[in-house]
C-alpha cells in the first residue's frame, strides 16, 4: 500500500478515522502530532507556549522529510496545519476529511472530553480566530488533496468505507 496521508481541520475527526482504519483494515498508523510530542518530549501546547508557532512548523517540516524518506505502507494522520509542508504529495495519497466549520465545532463541543480536546489545541482557543483560519485554509486543503471526503453527518464506519472505495484499498 502507498502511504495514506489524512489531512483536514482541527477536530474534523482525523484521529477517529485513523483508529477505525487500523481496526478494520489492520494498517499501521502514525500521527504527526504524536511524533512531534515524542521528539520534543513535551506537548504541542507546551511547544506553542514556549517556542511559538514557527518553531512547531519547522519541526513539522523535518517530520515531513523523514516520512518521505523512511516511511512506507503506512496510514499517516496529521495536524491541521501539516498540509503546508512542501513535499506532502511525495509522502503518499493525500485524503482530505472535509466538513463545514460549524459542524466541526459542533463535533468538538459534543464530545465527552470536549474541554480537554479544546485545551490541547492552541489555535482553537478563540472561536472567531479559528473560523478565520478555517476560511483561509479551506481552498488550500482542497488544492493539495488527491481525494476529498465530505465527512458531515457520517459515521466513522461510513467514512472508512468511502476511503476504501475512493483510494482503492
Ligand atoms: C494545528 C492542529 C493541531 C496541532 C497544532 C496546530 C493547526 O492538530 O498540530 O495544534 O495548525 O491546525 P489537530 O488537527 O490534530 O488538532
Amino acid at each position: 500500500m502507498k502511504n495514506i496521508v489524512l489531512i483536514g481541520f482541527m477536530g474534523v475527526g482525523k484521529g477517529s478515522v485513523a483508529r477505525e482504519m487500523v481496526k478494520q483494515l489492520g494498517v499501521v498508523a502514525l500521527d504527526t502530532d504524536d511524533i512531534i510530542e515524542s521528539m520534543e518530549n513535551r506537548s504541542i501546547k507546551k511547544i506553542f507556549a514556549t517556542e511559538g508557532e514557527q518553531y512547531f512548523r519547522d519541526v513539522e517540516f523535518k517530520v515531513a522529510k523523514w516520512l518521505e524518506k523512511s516511511v512506507k505502507d503506512t496510514l499517516i494522520s496529521t495536524g491541521g496545519g501539516f498540509y503546508k509542508v512542501k513535499n506532502l504529495n511525495k509522502i503518499g495519497t493525500v485524503i482530505l476529511l472535509d466538513s463545514p466549520f460549524e459542524k466541526i465545532h459542533e463535533r468538538i463541543i459534543n464530545h465527552p472530553n470536549a474541554a480537554s480536546k479544546l485545551k490541547k489545541r492552541p489555535l482553537m482557543q478563540d472561536l472567531e480566530r479559528a473560523k478565520v483560519l478555517y476560511n483561509e485554509r479551506e481552498a488550500q486543503y482542497k488544492k493539495v488533496a488527491d481525494i476529498v471526503i465530505d465527512v458531515t453527518e457520517k459515521s466513522v464506519e461510513e467514512i472508512v468505507k468511502e476511503i476504501q472505495k475512493k483510494a482503492k484499498l
